[in-house]
């Protein structure tokens, strides 16, 4: 149920009427703190066009800390940048227009499914530290747990998303012990398919057919398997079939697939598109790629800053080196200048990437002793708490795996 606070009746009214009939108002801020008093888990607030700015501010940066599940939307006709800023800071989730009610709706909806996340599942740095999956998939009518979605992402072209995710989505798989979907959200040049050397009979254009009534047997239907445990869901092969694929899809099928496997591995392309930004709303384990080279490395600050503008969470994101250790005379101390935070994980440059995806092998496939292979394992485990598959092959053992790569670029 939401709680709404906004001072004048008629708006008030209004508002409820758009939002939630059932809304709990509250018209000053005492109604207000014993409404949250009598239901501290309260998922949604919002605060009307009639609600003083810094009163919502105020309550958001408490709120934040008190109870992090409930999500705080804001109503303003003219947000301009200093007001954006000033909310995001605090912790407000959403400002939509109140004049435009599909955006208001939208903006509970995703502050919704936020909270909803935040309820079922503590995510890594919670105090049991297993970032556990969360508890139940009744939202999917599955009736067990919903798997987790890793979205891998860089703002811009050839840092590597796509051998990242594929070595990943291999990775997950342990060799048939995990169910994993690998997913090609770049709807326009999508290359999961040649990577794999996979032959798109159907994918996910075809899931346009099937808007908003998508079930497990029409999505089985477009993926192609790759090897035991993993399938895929292709991109379109010509660009302009992939027009049609918008955030509502991706939501739909995102929300279905979490359903039916452990993993959901997402390729994106490189940029916030509308698929993308649906894909960010539900996903749990965040990879934001760069490679040390001083523009690559700016151009992932931004797209930092842009996911902490969007409300992105900061915990759920694995900052990764891609190419670390490249000779291109950068320190580790220069690649955490430019990116403002240290990466949380390193994969090596090697020869060995191009040429695998040539062959359409990833060396998680095809080499799991590999550097990279080990470097992706690696990730897996430390960061989004996956057991690892197996012994590697070389009998360096499992502390091997875990080995600390810090320091290393
Ligand atoms: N760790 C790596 N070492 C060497 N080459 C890499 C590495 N990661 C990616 N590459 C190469 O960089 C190019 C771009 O990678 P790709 O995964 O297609 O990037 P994106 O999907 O981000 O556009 C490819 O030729 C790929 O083989
Ligand atoms: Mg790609």
């Amino acid at each position: 149920m939401t709680v709404l606070y906004e001072p004048r009746p008629a708006e008030a009214a209004r508002l409820a009427a758009l939002l939630d009939p059932a809304a709990r108002i509250a018209a000053d801020p005492h109604e207000l703190a014993a409404l949250l008093a009598a239901d501290p888990g309260e998922p949604l607030v919002v605060f009307g066009p009639g609600a003083g700015t810094a009163e919502a501010t105020a309550f958001a940066a408490e709120q934040r800390l008190r109870g992090p599940a409930t999500g705080v939307v804001l109503l303003r006709a003219d947000a301009g940048p200093a007001l954006l800023r000033e909310a995001l800071r605090a912790g407000i989730r959403e400002i939509a227009d109140p004049g435009d009610p599909q955006a208001v709706r939208q903006a509970c909806e995703r502050s919704l499914e936020l909270s909803r996340h935040l309820a079922a599942a503590p995510w890594p740095g919670a105090p049991d530290g297993q970032g556990a999956l969360p508890a139940t998939g009744a939202e999917d009518g599955s009736g067990g747990r919903p798997g987790r979605i890793v979205t891998v992402l860089a703002t811009k072209g050839g840092c590597g998303k796509t051998a990242i995710a594929t070595n990943l989505a291999v990775t997950l798989a342990a060799g048939g012990r995990h169910r994993v979907l690998l997913v090609d959200l770049d709807v326009e040049f999508g290359d999961v398919a040649i990577a794999l050397q996979l032959t798109p009979e159907r994918g996910l254009a075809d899931a346009v057919a099937m808007a908003d009534r998508l079930d497990e047997t029409g999505l089985r239907s477009l993926l192609t398997s790759y090897r035991p445990g993993l399938e895929t869901l292709l991109a379109p092969l010509r660009p302009t079939d992939g027009e049609q694929i918008d955030g509502a899809l991706v939501g739909e099928v995102l929300r279905l697939a979490r359903g039916m496997f452990d993993y959901v591995v997402v390729d994106t392309p490189p940029h916030f598109s509308d698929p993308v930004l649906a894909a960010l709303d539900l996903t749990d384990h965040l990879l934001v790629l760069s490679a040390p080279d001083v523009l690559t490395l700016k151009n992932t600050r931004i797209a930092l800053e842009t996911l902490d503008l969007l409300g992105q969470p900061a915990e759920r994101r694995v900052v990764t080196l891609n190419r670390s250790g490249s000779p291109v005379g950068l320190t580790p101390q220069d690649v955490e200048r430019v990116l403002k935070v240290p990466p949380h994980a390193h994969v090596p440059s090697s020869a060995d990437v191009p040429l695998s995806l040539n062959r359409g092998v990833p060396l998680a496939a095809g080499d799991p002793a590999h550097p990279v292979s080990r470097a992706v394992a690696d990730l897996a485990v430390r960061h989004l708490h996956a057991v690892p598959a197996q012994e590697p092959r070389r009998g360096r053992g499992r502390r091997g795996l875990l080995r600390r790569r810090d320091g290393r670029i």
